[in-house]
Parts: C-alpha cells; sequence; structure tokens
C-alpha cells in the first residue's frame, strides 16, 4: 500500500469511522443530527437534547461575526446539521470538511433537504492540511472536533492561513479543568475515543502563537455539562428502536458507551468559547 502522503491521516480515518457510526446511533437514540452538547438554561429545562443541541449552535453562531456572504470553513463538521443552522441565522457560505465519509454523505443529503446546496459545500479532508489559498475564509469554526487532533498547533496554524487579516476562529470544546485529569484517564480517552483533551490555558496560548488576538472567552459548562447524561436518558428510554435497528451486540455497545463517556468525563470537564482574530 502506498506510504499515505500526511501520517496521521490513517489515525483520522478511524475517528472519521467511530463519528461515522456515533451520527447513524444518535439519529436512532436522540433523534439528533449534531453531534455536540445541548444548551439548557436550567435544571427544570426540559428540552429534548435534539432541541438543545440544536440551541448551542444557534448560540454558537452569535459569537462568528458573520454576515450574508462571508465564507465560514467548518473542521470536523459532523452531519453538517450545524453548518445548516449557521447558514440559516447569517446567510453566510460554508465549507464543512471531516474525515468520515459517512457523515459527509449525510451532510449533503441534509444540505438538499434543507434547499441549501447553492451556500453549503462538504468534503472529505483531515483537519491538518487543505488545499485552499491563503486568505480564503472570514471565518473558521472548530465545534468539538479539535479535541481530536493531537497537534492542535498545528491545526490552528493551518486554520489561521486560510483566513482573511481580520477574519475570527472559534473554537468550542470540552476543555480539561487543569490537574483533573490523570494519565491513565488520558491514555482511555484516547485509545476509545482518540480525544486529546487540552486545557482552555493552553488553548489561548496557541491562539496567540499562530497570531491570533483573543477576543472572548465565554464558559458554558454551567450550560452544556449535563447534556450527555441527558442525551443518556432519552437514548436508554429508546433501547427498543436501538437495538431494532442496529442489533443487540452494536446497539447495546453503543449505549454503554455513550454511558461510559458521561461517567469518563464526569467532574474533568469545562466547556468554553474561545475567539480569536487574525492580525494584520
Ligand atoms: C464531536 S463530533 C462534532 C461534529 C460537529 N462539529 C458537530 O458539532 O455536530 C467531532 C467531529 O470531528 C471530526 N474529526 C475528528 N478528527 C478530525 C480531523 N482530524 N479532521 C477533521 N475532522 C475531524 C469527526 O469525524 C466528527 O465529525
Amino acid at each position: 500500500m502506498p506510504e499515505s502522503p500526511n501520517a496521521g491521516w490513517n489515525d483520522f480515518r478511524r475517528v472519521g469511522a467511530l463519528y461515522d457510526a456515533y451520527s447513524i446511533f444518535y439519529a436512532i437514540a436522540v433523534n439528533a443530527a449534531s453531534l455536540h452538547r445541548g444548551y439548557y438554561v436550567g435544571p427544570e429545562d426540559s428540552t429534548k437534547f435534539s432541541e438543545a443541541a440544536d440551541r448551542l449552535t444557534r448560540h454558537v453562531a452569535t459569537y462568528l461575526d458573520l454576515s450574508p456572504g462571508d465564507h465560514l470553513l467548518d473542521i470536523g463538521c459532523g452531519t453538517g446539521q450545524p453548518d445548516i443552522l449557521i447558514a440559516q441565522e447569517t446567510g453566510c457560505r460554508v465549507t464543512g470538511l471531516n474525515v468520515g465519509s459517512g457523515q459527509i454523505a449525510m451532510a449533503r443529503m441534509l444540505t438538499e433537504a434543507a434547499g441549501l446546496t447553492d451556500r453549503l459545500t462538504f468534503e472529505l479532508s483531515d483537519g491538518l492540511s487543505y488545499p485552499f489559498l491563503d486568505g480564503t475564509f472570514d471565518a473558521v469554526l472548530f465545534f468539538e472536533s479539535i479535541a481530536h487532533i493531537p497537534d492542535k498547533e498545528a491545526a490552528i496554524r493551518e486554520a489561521v492561513r486560510c483566513l482573511k487579516p481580520g477574519g475570527t476562529l472559534t473554537v468550542v470544546e470540552n476543555f480539561e479543568i487543569p490537574h483533573a485529569g490523570t494519565a491513565q484517564w488520558r491514555s482511555f480517552l484516547e485509545e476509545t475515543m482518540r480525544w486529546y483533551p487540552s486545557t482552555v490555558d493552553d488553548t489561548a496560548k496557541m491562539f496567540r502563537s499562530t497570531g491570533l488576538a483573543l477576543e472572548r472567552v465565554v464558559d458554558l459548562t454551567e450550560q452544556t455539562e449535563d447534556a450527555y447524561r441527558r442525551a443518556l436518558e432519552e437514548a436508554s428510554a429508546r433501547q427498543d428502536e436501538v437495538v431494532r435497528f442496529l442489533g443487540a451486540e452494536t446497539g447495546a455497545g453503543m449505549l454503554d458507551g455513550l454511558k461510559t463517556l458521561v461517567e469518563t468525563l464526569a467532574g474533568k470537564i469545562e466547556f468554553a468559547v474561545l475567539t480569536g482574530r487574525k492580525e494584520g
């Protein structure tokens, strides 16, 4: 087999396949197309997970500083559901990149159903290098995706290269609470989810070292920390459907995986939005 031009590509394809499977599970178990947390206004908020997830996207859209016609690059775009909502909210165009071909297919189908094919395109590509010219985009977004990229600084540098001067880069992510995790905890996340958590401070340093002026850090931990537990509750209530569509072994495995994720992240993760602006 020829050597991959990108040493990390095979590993990226594995995380892509993992999320391709999750996207099907989420559709069945919680009726959601987005693969990120949900935004809740408090413990009494009984909003369904899928709506809370879309609410988080709309909230994130308010930070992106996009006007009609602007061009957003979304790295690790999932099924494209966040891009559809962001395009509807702001009037922007979006190019979405992902390492999962199943998610790319889903993104193209959802875009067609939403009547947005003139503004949204999706390509199979990893978040470390892509063939866009310098200064192509008005904004770049990593929405719960950069945690899966081991060399985050390289990913941010490549994103900054493609940003117009004055454009914004936004990272919405689960960050490790400083000193909360152990080496064993990190290895477990890496082995099971290809997840390499960083802290808010380390990420802010990477913004500065890649030529971004840090403009905003918003802590959304309180609004989002219960999201995966709620998703698990909804998914467990739909266990029969999960097993009917995915089979007993895969269905039970996916439900167990979600339970493990909830337990593994509890008390160790904060959730935040960081925005930086390209200087020059
Ligand atoms: C937690 S999901 C979030 C998906 C989407 N941004 C959303 O908010 O619904 C993580 C996404 O990152 C993608 N991903 C992981 N590693 C990547 C990489 N190296 N390059 C591009 N996408 C990647 C996965 O395939 C998946 O779609």
